[in-house]
C-alpha cells in the first residue's frame, strides 16, 4: 500500500500498524492531497481488516516530528475559496474522518505537540488519544473566522461535555496534556524522557492487542452504535455553517492574518 502515498507512511509491525502523516515542514497540516490519501488509506485498510487472517489489532496514527500531531486543515489552501468549495471540503473531511472512526480495529492518536483544528478533529475521531508531555490540543478555527468543519462540533461535546466543548470552540482555548487528561480527552500521558514515545504507546496498547480480537471488535461496534447519537443532521448543520462563513469578511481577514503572521482585525461582517 505504501507505494500509493506521498504524504503518509504506512508500517505494519506484528499486530500493530502505524500511520504517520508526513508534512513536517507545515506541522503536518491536512491539505487536499493528504486528505485524498487518508481517504484512499481508510478505504483500503478497511477492506484488508475485514479479512479474517489480517494480523492488525490496533492502528496508531501520528504526525511526523515531535512538534505536531497535525496543526489543522491547511489554512493556506482556504484562501480564495468560496462557499460551494467550502461545502465540499467540509463534507469530504467529515466523510473521511467517519471512515476512520468506523474502522473495525481500535485506533490510537499518538499526540506529540500540536493537535489543532482538523488535527484535533482527527484525534477525536480515533478511539484513544495518548499525549506526550508537550501535547497541546484545541480548536482555534474561530480565530480564522471559522468553525470546526470535520465533525468537531458533533464529537467534542460527546467526549468532554457540552459546556467545556462550547468554551473550547468559542474561545479557541488550547489545553496541555495535563489539562487534557483532567477533562478526559486524553487516555494517558506518556513519558518521552526515558523511553521512545512510540515504544511507550505500544506498551500502552499491548493489553488490548492480547485480548480476543472478535470480542474487542464487538465492543467497538457496540459502543460505536451509540454514535447514532450523532445524527446526520448535526453533521449537515456543521457543513452549512462552516461553508457560509467563507462568504464573510472576517474569514478572509482571519486567513490573511494567519498567512501574514499578524493579529486579525475582525469587523463582524
Ligand atoms: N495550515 C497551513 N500551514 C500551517 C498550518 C496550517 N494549519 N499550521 C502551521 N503551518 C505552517 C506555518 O505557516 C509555517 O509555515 P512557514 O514556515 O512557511 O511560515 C510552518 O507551518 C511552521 O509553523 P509556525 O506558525 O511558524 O510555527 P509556530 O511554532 O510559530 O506556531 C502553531 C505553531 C501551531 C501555533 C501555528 O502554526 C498555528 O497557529 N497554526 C495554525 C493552527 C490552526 O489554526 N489550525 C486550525 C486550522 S482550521
Amino acid at each position: 500500500m505504501q507505494e500509493l502515498f506521498e504524504h503518509l507512511i504506512w508500517e505494519v509491525e506484528g499486530n500493530i500498524a502505524l500511520l504517520t502523516i508526513n508534512r513536517p515542514e507545515v506541522l503536518n497540516a491536512l491539505n487536499a492531497d493528504v486528505l485524498k490519501e487518508l481517504d484512499l488509506w481508510s478505504t483500503k485498510i478497511r477492506s484488508e481488516l475485514e479479512q479474517s487472517n489480517n494480523p492488525i489489532r490496533c492502528i496508531i496514527l501520528q504526525g511526523s516530528g515531535a512538534k505536531a500531531f497535525v496543526a489543522g486543515a491547511d489554512i493556506k489552501e482556504f484562501k480564495g475559496k468560496v462557499k460551494i468549495e467550502a461545502q465540499s471540503i467540509s463534507s469530504r473531511g467529515q466523510r473521511i474522518f467517519k471512515q476512520i472512526e468506523q474502522l473495525p480495529v481500535p485506533t490510537v492518536a499518538l499526540i506529540e505537540g500540536y493537535a489543532l483544528g482538523g488535527g484535533a478533529e482527527l484525534a477525536i475521531a480515533c478511539d484513544f488519544r495518548l499525549a506526550a508531555p508537550n501535547a497541546i490540543i484545541g480548536f482555534p478555527e474561530v480565530k480564522l473566522g471559522l468553525i470546526p468543519g470535520f465533525g468537531g462540533t458533533v464529537r467534542l461535546p460527546q467526549l468532554i461535555g457540552y459546556a467545556k466543548a462550547m468554551e473550547w470552540m468559542t474561545t479557541a482555548k488550547t489545553v496541555s496534556a495535563y489539562q487534557g487528561i483532567d477533562v478526559g480527552i486524553f487516555n494517558a500521558i506518556l513519558d518521552n524522557e526515558n523511553e521512545d514515545i512510540l515504544d511507550q504507546a505500544k506498551k500502552w496498547i499491548a493489553p488490548l492487542c492480547s485480548m480476543a480480537p472478535l470480542a474487542v471488535k464487538s465492543i467497538i461496534f457496540a459502543m460505536k452504535s451509540q454514535q447514532s447519537l450523532y445524527t446526520p443532521e448535526l453533521f449537515e448543520k456543521e457543513v452549512e455553517l462552516f461553508a457560509k462563513l467563507f462568504e464573510t469578511y472576517d474569514f478572509e481577514e482571519g486567513v490573511n492574518a494567519f498567512i501574514e503572521k499578524r493579529k486579525p482585525e475582525f469587523q463582524n461582517k
